[in-house]
């Protein structure tokens, strides 16, 4: 059945969609994608994509691949579902725990099984309120994240993520949630500070916020290791060094976020080993399936599984857990995803690969009158939009420019992301993206970006 008043919509509109507004759903309908192979999707008018962000950050072996469909069907006839309470277990989860406890870092030695990022979050926020709890420091329950942070959107996790639209009328964040500066250096250094000096200035404040709030009552804090849907904003020099001196001094747990960092994308397994986080407890999803099946997986190290293996004794058992965790599809399909990355060398490409990406972005743009910085690591970037550069004046964020670059590179066969807290345009291409293809990117890209400034007044020029 259409909707009559909207032909556009057709059947779309039973659906609320996330993250959409649904003012413009209804003037201009969804846009149906139909399939996708390698690194390209296509959409139902036939028009072909090369999907420049892997659908959201996660396709990283490909649309396609056979692989992972044989898994799921082999798993899907053997043992299509069963849960895993009360210690029941199946053998595609245990080959996982193991690949994952083997290549994750070293303090990390137990894992738990969701479906999505903002679940993976949520555990470890219940862990760590579980785990002071049951160390007698009930105080010790605030969570210190950061402002442009992007966590996901269960009600602490969205608590988590420090972008305003995601607590506006939502009564979010919740207490116990706070959020300290975003480290982006372009955007907030002094006048002659220096990278160091603005990491050193960073962790400062973090520490005030912490005697503020008393150090006896904040119990973690959380951080991406490149900030994604914030901006992809890279931890200054000497960052997490800071930080990390911060949380040691107060005995307050990190928590890596490496739900789009982690498995490869920024050319090494994880964010954490690149900038030498050491995280106590770390989220992942995403790229663990390469979005094939919605799967998580939080990480804790022993010392926390200590304290709540303690609590199994005194309270009678881990009171946690989803009716998918652990399921022995999505493990098959992680199990085959991690093999491909293995086999197919993604995670050296992704380092390559992403060299090159940089390389042209930074070489392609140094000239550009309105791109004043190319962000992120690996496979993993952004530009930065600027109305002027000399004077470092940014454009009016009604302009929705981008918005409107998104559209103008989809309209080029390219899919970016929008990043409009910063005025900024994402790519986070799949992990088999070959020289030739990232060329072919950068090309769409700086047509889709010149064609929207050009349509730019004067005065929008100017920026703000
Ligand atoms: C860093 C980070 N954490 C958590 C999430 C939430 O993941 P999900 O959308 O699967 O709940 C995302 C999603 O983009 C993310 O980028």
């Amino acid at each position: 059945m259409t909707d009559k008043n909207n032909p556009n919509l057709g059947n779309e509109q039973h659906i609320l969609h996330p993250a959409t507004s649904i003012t413009q759903l209804l003037e201009k309908g969804p846009r149906i994608i139909e399939r996708g192979k390698g690194v390209h999707i296509y959409d139902d008018t036939g028009h072909k994509l090369i999907d420049g962000i892997a659908g959201l950050w996660c396709v990283n072996v490909g649309y396609g691949r056979t692989e992972i469909a044989e898994a799921m069907a082999t798993g899907a006839s053997e043992l299509g579902y069963y849960h895993t309470f009360g210690a029941m277990s199946n053998q595609p989860q245990i080959e996982l725990s193991q690949t994952l406890i083997d290549m994750t870092p070293a303090k990390l030695t137990k894992v738990f099984f969701g479906s999505s990022g903002s679940d993976a979050n949520d555990t470890l926020v219940k862990i760590v309120w579980h785990y002071n709890n049951l160390k007698g420091r009930e105080k010790k329950k605030k969570i210190i994240s950061r402002m442009n942070a992007y966590h996901g959107t269960s009600i602490s996790a969205a608590s988590l993520t420090g972008l305003k639209g995601f607590h506006n009328a939502f009564d979010l964040p919740i207490k116990n949630i706070l959020h300290t500066d975003c480290p982006h250096y372009y955007r907030y250094h002094g006048v002659g500070e220096s990278e160091e000096e603005f990491s050193a200035r960073m962790a400062q404040n973090l520490e005030n916020m912490i005697i503020a709030e008393g150090p006896d009552t904040v119990a973690a804090f959380i951080a991406e290791p490149i900030m994604g849907a914030g901006g992809v904003i890279n931890p200054p020099k000497g960052y997490f060094k800071a930080i990390k001196a911060v949380l040691k001094k107060y005995d307050i747990l990190m928590i890596a976020d490496e739900v789009i960092c982690g498995y490869g994308r920024l050319g090494v397994g994880f964010g954490s080993e690149l900038y030498d986080i050491e995280p106590d407890m770390m989220a992942t999803a995403k790229g663990l399936t390469s979005g094939y099946f919605p799967m998580s997986a939080s990480f804790i190290s022993d010392e926390i599984w200590q304290v709540l293996k303690y609590g199994s004794e005194t309270l009678g058992g881990f009171s946690h857990g989803y009716t998918y965790s652990g399921h022995p599809i999505g493990a098959r399909v992680a199990n085959v995803n991690l093999g491909l990355i293995k086999s197919e060398k993604l995670i050296e490409n992704a380092a390559s690969t992403g060299a090159y990406l940089h390389n042209q972005l930074n070489e392609r743009f140094k000239n550009h009158a309105h791109i004043g910085e190319v962000r992120g690591h690996g496979l993993l970037a952004a530009i930065q939009l600027i109305a002027d550069k000399e004077k470092k004046v940014f454009f009016d964020p009604a302009l929705k420019l981008p918005a409107r670059i998104l559209e103008a590179c989809y309209e080029r066969g390219l899919v970016v992301r929008a990043l409009p807290s910063v005025t900024s345009v994402a790519l986070s291409p799949p992990l088999i993206i070959n020289k030739a293809q990232v060329d072919d990117i950068i090309d769409r890209l700086i047509d889709g970006v010149d064609a929207v400034i050009k349509t730019l007044s004067q005065d929008e020029l100017k920026g703000i």
